[in-house]
């Protein structure tokens, strides 16, 4: 028989997840979970570099397992484990590094933007980035994990030698460079170590989940989400209070970019044929805005309703959370060392005593 492909991806412990998350990863762990051989992780280690408050972090693992199992990751399927229960990830990230450039580092998007918020800085251009973060001289700081965050990510998918790593949009600047560093240490050491992972969604595009308010997409540091666990009533008050525009005044003008963003949140919600409706109504300016955004919220509580009851369940037994994790990371440590021994050989670090 075939081995089944490797799979992983991970989340990270910063939060309750939101439709973003489900969307563009959660749902495709359940999806995957019969035909791959599917390895979930909680990146506690990648939350630290936005250095949270300990005691959150630690709850945060845990809400975040017991939201896989709510959604329906099982156990005995897949491996679940917390990042940090793998310490051959860390002294692999350690290894890897070595073959990373700073400035791509630099240049990546996601940190980019991370520094940029954290240094308070407006500026697009590249240079006038670096140079502030260089130059930065008052106590706001953007330190080196976050730098090298695309190097832990990396390892994180290379060391379980996994294929297929499902994730969002927003994650594919990451994978692309993981197969970089994957490439570049093959042929530094003449080895054939790493195969090259791919983003799935079963043969779609990679989603990109937009916010509530009118731009961007959805995400924890945005306030713009709607979480998994968001009661009924809140969740239907953020749903009406969605960002829309005034309303179409002439026949098949082109939708507005927060009417769009509504309407792309349906198409992962809501049957074809009534998003197509909302469609034609904007296109001859009969759309009631109101009408739609209680089908919106109708279609999302289909989903969130039962994650969220199993959800409360789940995250009251400890002692079940506990177990499922310690399983998890003992299966996950025994490809990781075997990985880790590789890499050691391929690049001189070897036991002689
Ligand atoms: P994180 O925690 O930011 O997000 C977790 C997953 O949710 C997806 N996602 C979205 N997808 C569509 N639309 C959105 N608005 C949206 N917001 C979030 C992300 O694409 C991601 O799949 N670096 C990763 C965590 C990570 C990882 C890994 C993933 C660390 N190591 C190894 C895969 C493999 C991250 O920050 O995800």
């Amino acid at each position: 028989m075939n081995e089944k492909e490797i799979v992983l991806s991970g989340i990270r412990a910063t939060g309750n997840l939101h439709l973003g998350n489900y969307y563009g990863a959660l749902r495709n762990f359940v999806k995957m979970q019969d035909d791959y051989d599917c390895n979930y992780f909680i990146a506690d280690l990648h939350a630290l570099t936005t250095n949270p408050d300990p005691v959150e972090l630690h709850e945060n693992v845990k809400n975040i397992l017991a939201e896989y199992l709510a959604a329906g990751v099982d156990p005995e399927k897949a491996t679940i484990f917390v990042q940090s229960d793998v310490p051959e990830i860390s002294e692999m990230y350690l290894l890897l590094n070595m073959h990373v450039g700073i400035g791509e580092l630099l240049r990546t998007t996601s940190f980019k933007d991370k520094a940029r918020k954290q240094l308070g800085i407006s500026t697009d251009s590249d240079e006038d980035i670096e140079k502030q973060i260089v130059g930065n001289e008052s106590n706001k700081r953007v330190n080196a994990g976050l730098l090298t965050y695309p190097t832990l990510m990396a390892v994180d998918i290379l060391i379980q030698k996994a294929r297929k790593v499902p994730v969002g949009k927003d994650q594919e600047q990451h994978l692309e460079l993981t197969r970089r560093f994957a490439r570049r240490f093959n042929s530094f050491y003449n080895v054939d170590l790493f195969p090259e992972p791919e983003n799935f969604n079963f043969g779609q595009n990679a989603v990109k989940v937009p916010g509530l308010d009118g731009s961007g997409k959805m995400g924890k540091s945005e306030g713009n989400c709607i979480y998994l666990v968001d009661e009924e009533k809140v969740l239907r008050k953020k749903v009406m209070r969605a960002v829309t525009d005034e309303g179409p005044k002439t026949p098949g003008q082109p939708v507005s970019e927060p009417v769009n963003n509504l309407l792309t949140l349906m198409e992962l919600t809501t049957a074809p044929e009534i998003v197509q409706s909302y469609r034609d109504a904007y296109a001859d300016c009969s759309i009631r805005y109101g009408d739609m955004k209680k089908q919106l919220a109708e279609d999302i509580l289909k989903v969130t309703t039962p994650i969220r009851e199993r959800y409360q369940a789940i995250r009251a037994d400890e002692a079940y959370i506990a177990k499922v994790v310690s399983l998890g990371a003992e299966r996950a440590r025994e490809r990781a060392s075997r990985t880790l021994q590789e890499v050691k050989k391929a690049m001189g670090i070897i036991k002689f005593y």
